[in-house]
C-alpha cells in the first residue's frame, strides 16, 4: 500500500529539532508529478532563525526542480489542527492553486481539510506586479 501524505508527515515530524518549544510538527506535500517532500520543523537557540515544517518542505521540493504544490498535509501534537502560521500560508501560495487541498491533523486523529484560498483570502501574487 503507498504511504498517504498523512503517513509521510508524521513520520518526517519525529525528526523534528524542537528542543525549545517541544512542538514538533512535519508537513508533507505532493507535486503535479507525483513526488512526495517532506519537512519538519527546524528550531535554533536564536528563536527567530527556526523554521517551520511547511518551509522544509517547500525548500526540499524546490531543490529537488519541483514548483507545484497539489496537496499538503501538517501534523502537529496539539488538541486540535494546527493551521499553518502566516509566513507559511504565503509560502504555500506561492506553488499551490486557490483550491489546492490543505489538511490538517493531530496525532490523536484528528483530521481537518481546507483549502489554500480559504488559508490566504486576498492573497499577494504575482498579478499585483504586472504593470
Ligand atoms: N510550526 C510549524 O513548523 N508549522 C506550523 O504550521 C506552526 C508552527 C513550528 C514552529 C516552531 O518550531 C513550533 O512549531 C512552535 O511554534
Amino acid at each position: 500500500m503507498p504511504e498517504t501524505l498523512l503517513d509521510a508527515a508524521k513520520s518526517v515530524r519525529e525528526n523534528a529539532h524542537a528542543p525549545y518549544s517541544n512542538f514538533k510538527v512535519g508537513a508533507a506535500l505532493i507535486t503535479s508529478s507525483g513526488r512526495v517532500f517532506v519537512g519538519c520543523n527546524v528550531e535554533n537557540v536564536a528563536y527567530p532563525e527556526g523554521t517551520c515544517a511547511e518551509a522544509g518542505a517547500i525548500a526540499a521540493m524546490c531543490a529537488a526542480g519541483e514548483r507545484v504544490i497539489t496537496e499538503i498535509t501538517v501534523i502537529a501534537d496539539s488538541p486540535t489542527p494546527v493551521p499553518p502560521c502566516g509566513g507559511c500560508r504565503q509560502k504555500i501560495s506561492e506553488f499551490a492553486a486557490h483550491d489546492v487541498p490543505v489538511t490538517l491533523a493531530t496525532m490523536s486523529g484528528k483530521i481537518e481539510t481546507t483549502t489554500v484560498a480559504t488559508l490566504l483570502p486576498g492573497a499577494f501574487d504575482s498579478s499585483h506586479m504586472e504593470i
